[in-house]
């Protein structure tokens, strides 16, 4: 596979007419070096005189914000999820000093901004999302970090030029109609003795069965499968890894993701069963997230 005519092919994304206009606007932005926290809010600060009320407008072209949150210059973007949240999670479990890591899905980069705390040897997201990698070049253009960010997707790993020590897969892999062979790309992309940090929607059971959604699930269409824990298992298993570890199930509850300011669409709240918060509207099991580590071995 020749990532570099995909990488060209993809750069064109930057082109479309919604969002040249986002490119245009960042680039007019004062061009200096700000500090960038990365704490529960990835904020940037600076002396820097900067116009404000235009920041907002170009940040706001840039809707729907999902994952945050983040201050730009005392600008807050209260995004739709407390991705904070799924952080802190997942905190205790990884040490990232001096390793690379990848972060797969990574939308506008938040987790990213917030591996740096840890001074990775490198990191690299992957989301083929023109409009996600508009709002991540919005905060590095101040930032100004190494993070490397592809407009590639999960299925370009195994073909990527570099083998990743650790590598995050945020709620992607219900999105993929063939999970092992999606895990199987993950495997191809870690380094020897490297692991993974995934979470997926899953039911609760203990048999090594999957929901199979027929249009939706909570409202999006393009989930496949939400396979209970020990299905999720099963797939690893056969997708070569050889040590699985649960982490935590968590509910999506509306601390975590609700409508915002920031987004113009639907939220949990929509996607819930009004009489009954313990199902979708298709009647399915409401949203419940699985953690684990998966090792390569
Ligand atoms: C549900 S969001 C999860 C975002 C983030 N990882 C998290 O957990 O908060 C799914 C992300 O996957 C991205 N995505 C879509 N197709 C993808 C693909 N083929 N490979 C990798 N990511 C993809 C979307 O653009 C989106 O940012």
């Amino acid at each position: 596979m020749d990532l570099n005519a995909i990488r060209a092919e993809r750069g064109k994304w930057m082109e479309w007419k919604n969002i040249a206009p986002l490119r245009e606007a960042i680039a007019s932005l004062p061009d200096f070096h700000a500090e960038c926290l990365s704490e529960n809010t990835v904020a940037l600060r600076s002396d820097q005189p900067i116009d404000m009320a235009n920041l907002e407008r170009i940040a706001r072209m840039m809707m729907p914000w999902r994952k945050g949150p983040f201050d730009l210059f005392g600008l807050f973007i209260d995004t739709e999820w407390r991705s904070d949240l799924k952080y802190n999670f997942l905190r205790p479990h990884f040490n990232l000093r001096g390793k690379k890591v990848a972060d797969i899905g990574c939308n506008n980069g938040y987790y990213m901004f917030r591996f740096l705390e840890d001074a990775p040897a490198k990191v690299v997201g992957f989301d083929p999302s023109a409009l996600f990698k508009s709002q991540f070049d919005l905060i590095n253009r101040f930032a100004k970090t190494d993070i490397v960010y592809e407009l590639l997707g999960v299925e370009h790993l195994p073909y990527y030029e570099e083998k990743f020590d650790v590598i995050f897969c945020l709620g992607v892999l219900y999105h993929r109609s063939d999970p092992v062979a999606m895990l199987k790309g993950l495997r191809q992309g870690l380094e020897d003795g490297g692991e993974v940090y995934l979470d997926t929607f899953i039911i609760d059971g203990d048999d090594p069965v999957a929901l199979c959604p027929s249009e939706s699930y909570s409202k999006i269409s393009n989930v496949y499968f939400v396979p209970t824990l020990k299905a999720l298992e099963n797939w690893c298993i056969r997708a070569g890894f050889k040590e699985f570890e649960v982490l935590g199930t968590v509910v999506t509850t509306s601390d975590e993701q609700r409508r915002t300011d920031w987004i113009e669409s639907q939220s949990l709240e929509d996607f819930l069963d009004p009489a009954d918060n313990s199902k979708t509207v298709e009647g399915y099991p409401a949203p419940k997230r699985g953690y684990v580590r998966i090792k390569k071995g």
